[in-house]
């Protein structure tokens, strides 16, 4: 059985930047506060309303086949993780479809909030194993600035507009060698978009008491976060032999440094060990884990073993044990 092996990555950033010293002139914080207790220095945000995620997944994967010198009419599979399409249906898949005119791809979207890109890994991974295909896109995309409240100061210093890609093809030795997905969906509440689906269809109510915004219960989700990505962490370190020297780098989701800090501490890995952009782009959602593996590319060997871990909305999470 072959294994899902990463053999090139893209990305999009928008070239806004949205900085702490922004946000301390829209709403009541400070640069001290956010940078102690969230890590993040500035997000950028993509500030041309007729661009969308589609957008940046579309230039995020255009980069990534470009480097692979691979023609978009060789993919087979496109995946799209966001929580910020376009629009509900077609899937954003189907635009990025169109985009690259990778004319003999099919695709679908996966909602898994901040766990989205890891899910999609994973999904993506088994058409590759079980040799349906070979030339799979995976895209982690969101533009969370269109969801995002810039007058609540507890959630709008964290998120930021970014979209990344990875392809995926088949390799005797490196690649995907194991994960692990959970989800429960008891306190989903604590962490969810209200409005605009069946349950809440758009009307002017539900834009009057801002249900088309993120909410977030922060504190009750930072104690979950923590004890989720810890454990997922150590769970796929355990189930695959590895000590902290085995591993090269944790790429951890970028929700909150704190979170990141506490989990590299009970995989009892060194700082060095683990990649931190949250400094420079907060947190984007699907992009962030594929946005690490692009800024560390050039860092990375044939055979590093990776550890990806994410937690999110849902709630959801994972761990991917990776060799690169
Ligand atoms: N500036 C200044 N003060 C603030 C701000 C701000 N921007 N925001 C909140 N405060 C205040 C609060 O009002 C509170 O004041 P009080 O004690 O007088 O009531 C105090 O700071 C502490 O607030 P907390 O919410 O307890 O702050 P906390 O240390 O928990 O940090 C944060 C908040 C950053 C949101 C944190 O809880 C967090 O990171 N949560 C987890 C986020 C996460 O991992 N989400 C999952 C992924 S996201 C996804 O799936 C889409």
């Amino acid at each position: 059985m072959p294994y899902a092996a990463i053999t090139s990555v893209g990305h999009f950033l928008p070239e806004d930047r949205l900085t702490n010293a922004d946000l301390e002139k829209m709403v009541d914080t400070s640069d001290e506060w956010i940078r102690t207790r969230t890590g993040i220095r500035e997000r950028r945000i993509l500030r041309d309303p007729n661009k969308a995620t589609s957008y940046m997944a579309t230039e995020a994967a255009r980069e990534c086949l470009q480097k692979r010198g691979m023609d978009p009419e060789d993919v087979e599979l496109i995946i799209v993780a966001t929580v910020t399409p376009d629009m509900f249906f077609p899937a954003t898949a189907c635009l990025v479809q169109a985009n690259l005119g990778a004319r003999n791809a099919w695709g679908f979207d996966l909602s898994a909030a901040c766990s989205g890109f890891l899910f999609a890994l994973s999904t993506a991974a088994r058409f590759i194993e079980s040799g349906k295909h070979e030339r799979v896109l995976v895209i982690g995309a969101d533009k969370m600035s269109t969801i995002t409240d810039y007058t609540d100061r507890k959630n709008c210093i964290l998120f930021g507009d970014a979209a990344a890609a990875v392809l995926l093809e088949p390799d005797p030795e490196c690649g995907v060698i194991d994960s692990v997905e959970h989800c429960d969906g008891n306190n989903w509440e604590l962490l969810c978009m209200l409005g605009g689906g069946s349950l809440n269809p758009p009307t002017h109510e539900t834009v009057d008491r801002k249900m088309h915004y993120l909410h977030q219960e922060g504190r009750s989700v930072f104690k979950l976060a923590v004890e989720g990505m810890a454990q997922v962490a150590v769970e796929i370190m355990e189930r695959n032999n590895l000590t902290a020297d085995d591993v090269r780098y944790l790429v951890p989701h970028q929700a909150n440094l704190r979170i990141i800090d506490a989990t590299a501490r009970r995989m009892g890995l060194s700082p060095d060990k683990v990649m931190v952009n949250i400094d420079r782009y907060g947190n984007t959602t699907a992009a962030t884990i594929p946005l690490c593996l692009y800024d560390w590319e050039r860092q990375l060997r044939r055979g590093d073993n990776l550890i990806l871990a994410a937690f999110g909305g849902g709630f959801t999470w994972g761990a991917i044990y990776l060799k690169w």
